[in-house]
């Protein structure tokens, strides 16, 4: 079985329960920009997948917009992409369902991210936290994505899509769904807390120092990467220096990822510097790059009844590909339509 006999096409998504932080735009936005153009895109902000764990409803609809004007100021074209909230197309519910049936108990006991966030406390969670991954399968495949950029964190729930639709396509003796690709790559794939260099950068992180967001203003960006945690160490002289460096690994990554160049280049460019001169630079980086983006969501943000029709008109296109993927799925599944 091949991907050959489907078009090529990009689907990928954000929860908004949170602020954007840096790693949803260096690990996902960014890339989701970067991929415009080299086939279609369809990306989605996951409203559903937020809600699997207690979200105001007035906070809920704002985050919404919010993650839609983040995608927007990082340079999402809606007249180039499909930009739209999962609760408008009640069509990744129903898919949802149906994967909920195919996907097995098993391969959601071996999921990190429940694990993760259950913690020692699973019993309390809701029942959506736990098969949210087929939720997800269903956003992937009801496009029939062949390509889903994420940051490293969300690679074993595209596997298990993989696995889903290998298995739809097996009980039903159909080549109906692909095989999709997980895109992980660059430096940004995983960023990590700028306190602690083992835990990865979240919007639900305890201290806002230990994240950049996304509405950081100038000031903000430059005092939290000054007060990153570092080792007294200088940079090495090679990138093979940083192996068992956490921090400095993540500056160093960050600093690429921003800049469009290798780590190696990084490295090529600040051999041995102490910290006094790169994070200085780094902060320097971020705000260059990262203000533009910050006033630009201020500015969809004060227009909502804008991104609500931006979504509205993303929504109808979603739909009209959406739709008969689904409507063909429910026949081969044996839906009675009378
Ligand atoms: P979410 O909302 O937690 O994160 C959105 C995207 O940002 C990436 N990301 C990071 N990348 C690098 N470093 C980090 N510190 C970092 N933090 C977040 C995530 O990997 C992700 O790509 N389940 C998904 C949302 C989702 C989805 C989908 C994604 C729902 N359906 C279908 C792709 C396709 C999630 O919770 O992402």
């Amino acid at each position: 079985m091949t991907n050959t006999n489907f078009t090529p096409r990009v689907f990928s998504g954000v929860k908004p329960s949170g602020g954007l932080t840096l790693g949803n735009y260096l690990g996902a936005i960014k890339r989701f920009v970067g991929m415009q153009g080299q086939m279609e895109t369809v990306y989605c902000v996951v409203d559903m997948h937020a809600i699997t764990v207690w979200q105001d409803p007035k906070e809920l609809s704002n985050m919404t917009r919010e993650v839609a004007a983040g995608y927007l100021a990082a340079g999402l074209d809606p007249t180039r992409s499909i930009l739209f909230n999962q609760s408008q197309v009640s069509a990744h519910a129903e898919l949802g369902w149906i994967f909920n049936c195919v996907a097995r108990v098993g391969w959601m006991n071996r999921m990190t991210q429940f694990k993760d966030k259950a913690g020692s406390n699973a019993e309390k969670q809701s029942l959506g936290l736990y098969a949210y991954p087929a939720l997800m399968a269903a956003d992937i495949l009801l496009y029939h994505a062949t390509h889903v950029p994420v940051g490293d964190d969300q690679k074993q729930h595209v596997e298990l899509t993989r696995d889903i639709a290998a298995k739809f396509n097996h009980d039903f003796g159909r080549d109906f769904f692909p095989l999709t690709e997980p895109v992980i790559e660059g430096p940004a794939m995983r960023i990590m807390n700028l306190r602690d260099g083992t835990k990865k950068m979240s919007k639900s992180g305890e201290s806002d120092m230990e994240r950049i967001n996304m509405t950081d203003d100038a000031d903000k960006i430059a005092k939290k990467f000054k007060k990153a945690k570092t080792d007294p160490e200088p940079l090495p002289e090679t990138v093979d220096g940083l192996k068992d460096r956490p921090e400095a690994r993540n500056l160093v990554d960050i600093y690429a990822a921003l800049n469009d160049v290798t780590p190696e280049a990084v490295i090529a460019e600040y051999p041995g510097a102490g910290w006094g001169k790169f994070k200085p630079a780094l902060a320097d980086l971020a705000v260059e790059k990262l203000a533009p983006m910050s006033a630009e969501m201020s500015r969809f943000m004060d227009d909502p009844a804008e991104i609500d029709r931006i979504l509205a008109d993303g929504a109808a296109k979603a739909r009209a590909i959406a739709d008969p993927i689904l409507r063909d799925t429910y026949d081969i599944v044996g839906m009675l339509r009378s």
